[in-house]
């Protein structure tokens, strides 16, 4: 079915069907928009879209229930949001149908929660044709979406690339690789490659700066809690593990690199981290400086969700902060940040 041909049956059948989409919403992309755990309508808007494999989903852990104060969907902005996409550039095919694969092949809301929105694809997509970069970095593959997204902004601009990504679940790279191999074969003289390790972002790195390369576009989509030491990491504050300020080791970002990372908002609950980051600072009445110590979040709840909105806020304080970095949080889905790194400061 082409693309356009989609759309429109997609919106015809959205004004149809008015008040099911209210309780189940499904966006142009085939997107359910509202996750609230009801079972699937027969009458989904994706029934139609070809089917990819199923996966086992035995590798994706089953969310924990959230707080009653995170958000789960943009609330009111959700038909500002309907309105965004339907004004928005449409995908470029091979994406919308990677997009499709991935929502068939991880039902019941998981694809939706995993992988970036075509909203977000596309702006990874106009940030590469704007820079331009020549080497991307990506941590947490998934099943590519966002690695194709970064490639065809790449290519859309007519510029030269190479992405290196890792994931360590086999079962989303099953479906990452054959859509990684079309893509490197249908672009002659090799312009624009993806090379996918199924490794982890730890190791990732290491490998990277082993080869010695430096990157120009970096995009971190792994392991939530892990996002402050993969960019102290990259900037060379922190190597094998070991935090070091002072660290003269050589930065895998290049002077101007790109580096944008998600969850940054994490649920909306980064608000509560911060709150009672602050209570904790007032207590102690201490002087705020760069370190990260400095961010005593709170560790009373037990709950995870809190725990990586606490990692969260620790890691959007600590940028907000680093002289070599700035920063602009985009309120996109789950929080988007787009950051610079000038060596020499901004
Ligand atoms: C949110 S998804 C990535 C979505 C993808 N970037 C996209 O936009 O389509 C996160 C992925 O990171 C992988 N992951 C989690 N921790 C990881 C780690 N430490 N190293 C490598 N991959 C990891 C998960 O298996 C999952 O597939």
């Amino acid at each position: 079915m082409k693309l356009g041909q989609y759309q429109r049956e997609l919106s015809v059948k959205e004004r149809e069907r008015k008040k099911e989409r209210e309780r189940h919403a499904v966006d142009k992309w085939g997107t359910r928009k509202t996750i609230n755990n009801s079972s699937s309508s027969s009458s989904d808007s994706y029934k139609n879209i070809a089917r990819a494999p199923v996966c086992t989903k035995a590798d994706v852990a089953t969310p924990l229930p959230l707080p009653s104060h995170a958000m789960e969907s943009q609330g009111p902005f959700d038909a500002l949001s309907d309105y965004a996409d339907r004004y928005s550039s449409p995908l470029a095919p091979s994406l919308l149908k990677l997009y499709q694969d991935t929502l068939v092949a991880y039902p019941n809301g998981i694809a939706e929660r995993l992988c970036s929105s075509p909203a977000q694809g596309q702006l990874l997509s106009l940030l590469a044709r704007l820079k331009q970069p020549k080497q991307v970095l990506e941590l947490g593959t998934f099943t590519g979406f966002s690695a194709m997204s970064i490639a065809s902004g790449i290519l859309q601009g007519q510029g030269q690339g190479k992405i290196y990504t890792c994931e360590k679940d086999e079962v989303a790279l099953s479906i990452a690789r054959p859509a990684f191999k079309s893509f490197n074969e249908s672009i002659s003289e090799a312009k624009v490659t993806i090379e996918c390790h199924a490794i982890n972002a730890d190791s990732m790195i290491s490998l990277m700066r082993s080869k010695g390369v430096v990157f120009d576009f970096v995009f971190i989509d792994c392991d939530k809690k892990g996002y402050l030491k993969y960019i102290q990491e990259l900037m060379g504050e922190r190597v094998g593990g070991v935090s070091d300020c002072n660290s003269n080791s050589t930065s895998l970002l290049a002077d101007g690199a790109v580096v944008v990372i998600d969850n940054t908002l994490w649920k909306g609950l980064v608000l509560e981290a911060e709150s009672s980051s602050n209570r904790s600072i007032s207590r102690r009445n201490s002087s705020s400086n760069i370190s990260s110590s400095n961010v005593s979040c709170s560790r009373t709840s037990s709950n995870r969700y809190m725990a990586i909105a606490n990692s969260m806020h620790e890691l959007n304080y600590y940028i907000n902060h680093h002289p070599s970095l700035s920063q602009l949080i985009l309120p996109i889905r789950d929080g988007l940040s787009v950051i610079q790194y000038n060596k020499k400061g901004n």
